[in-house]
């Protein structure tokens, strides 16, 4: 028998979205490492670099210069926080509860006052009136939401004719060969262990995740699977080891998140009237790139510096078509 077939037969796993699931739960979205947001800007780091590769690449595509900009999902508030102080206004739309307080406690703490966060219910419609934005970014949100293309008739919607949308998302296409089917385990404290499992359909476009809940901590969970801390894979588990787990399994549940491959959310955009759907390089891959082939005397010296550096070579890259296939990110023009 198949785990997942074991998993749904036996444990019966209860449904939910996906804030229910992971963005509820976690204290920090993005495990505390956003640049500005969490951590000093470090013009020496690669990821400082992509994080302001993105903020170019947001920015430059939406032309959201002193404008009033919509982010959809800002998990910590990424990118408002570090797109505010560009544009007019930026209000983020959140569907988690946690994130929201997230976001809010760190604009305060960051002293951001033309970021503001609205919580909303997940698949309602946004609490904007038609035309209300100059333009709007989601980055690896729309596929975290349960009707990917109701986000984007809202997004459509609350944008004013000629607003532009920028969207980052994630191509599934990437865990092909190999990663289709994977567990991770994480203590949850002292005295519980999820085990998480992801099932993806790549070629119907969706993923299937499973969390599993143990009364046991970390140590003893990985010994029922006979296993080290980041030694557990997914080939090496069985339906035999799940089965002897079973009397320590307290919680099941599952959330099928629908993940549009780039071809999809093209069409869809177009579906739903943009007048030109634009997929292009990408600010974020670019900077990158742009670290990894730079002799470590000629990277500019300070934030100013890179900013510099960065914001016209960035306005290049986003007008640069690129191929749906090679997970571009996507703008889209009402
Ligand atoms: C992968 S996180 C991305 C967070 C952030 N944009 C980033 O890139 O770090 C996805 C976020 O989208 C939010 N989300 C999912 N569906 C949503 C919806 N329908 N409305 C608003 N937020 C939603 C989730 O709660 C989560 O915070």
């Amino acid at each position: 028998m198949q785990i997942f077939d074991w998993i749904a037969g036996v444990l019966k796993p209860g449904t939910c979205n996906s804030e229910e699931f992971i963005y509820d739960d976690m204290e920090s979205q993005s495990g505390r490492c956003l640049p500005i947001i969490y951590q000093p800007f470090d013009v020496a780091k690669r990821m400082h670099w992509t994080d302001r590769g993105a903020l170019f690449d947001f920015l430059c595509a939406t032309e959201g210069w002193d404008k009033k900009i919509l982010d959809f999902g800002p998990g910590d508030g990424w990118p408002s926080l570090i797109i505010a102080p560009f544009v007019r206004e930026v209000v983020g739309v959140e569907g988690s509860r946690r994130r929201y307080d997230v976001c809010r406690e760190n604009a305060e703490r960051l002293g951001i006052k033309n970021a503001s966060f609205e919580y909303v219910e997940v698949g309602g419609l946004l609490p904007f009136e038609a035309n209300t934005f100059d333009g709007a970014v989601a980055a690896s949100s729309i596929e975290q939401t349960p009707d990917p293309k109701a986000a984007l008739r809202e997004i459509h919607r609350v944008l004013k004719p000629g607003g532009r949308v920028r969207i980052s998302y994630e191509d599934l296409d990437r865990y092909r060969n190999g990663r289709e089917q994977e567990i991770h385990i994480e203590s949850m404290d002292d005295e519980r262990t999820q085990l998480i499992l992801y099932d993806r359909h790549i070629d119907d476009e969706y993923v299937m995740m499973y969390g599993l809940v143990l009364s046991a901590p970390l140590e003893e969970a990985l010994a029922m699977f006979s296993v080290t801390e980041g030694s557990l894979s997914f080939n090496a588990i069985s339906v035999l080891q799940l089965e002897e787990a079973r009397p320590f399994i307290v919680e099941a549940r599952t959330c099928r998140l629908t993940h549009p491959s780039g071809a999809t959310l093209t069409r869809w955009l177009e579906e739903l009237g943009f007048s030109r759907v634009l997929p292009t390089h990408s600010g974020i891959r670019f900077a990158g790139r742009l670290f990894d082939s730079t002799l470590g005397e000629n990277h500019p010296q300070d934030l100013r510096g890179l900013d510099k550096l960065l914001r016209p070579l960035i306005g290049v890259v986003v007008d640069m078509a690129a191929p749906v296939t090679s997970n571009p990110m996507i703008t889209a023009v009402k």
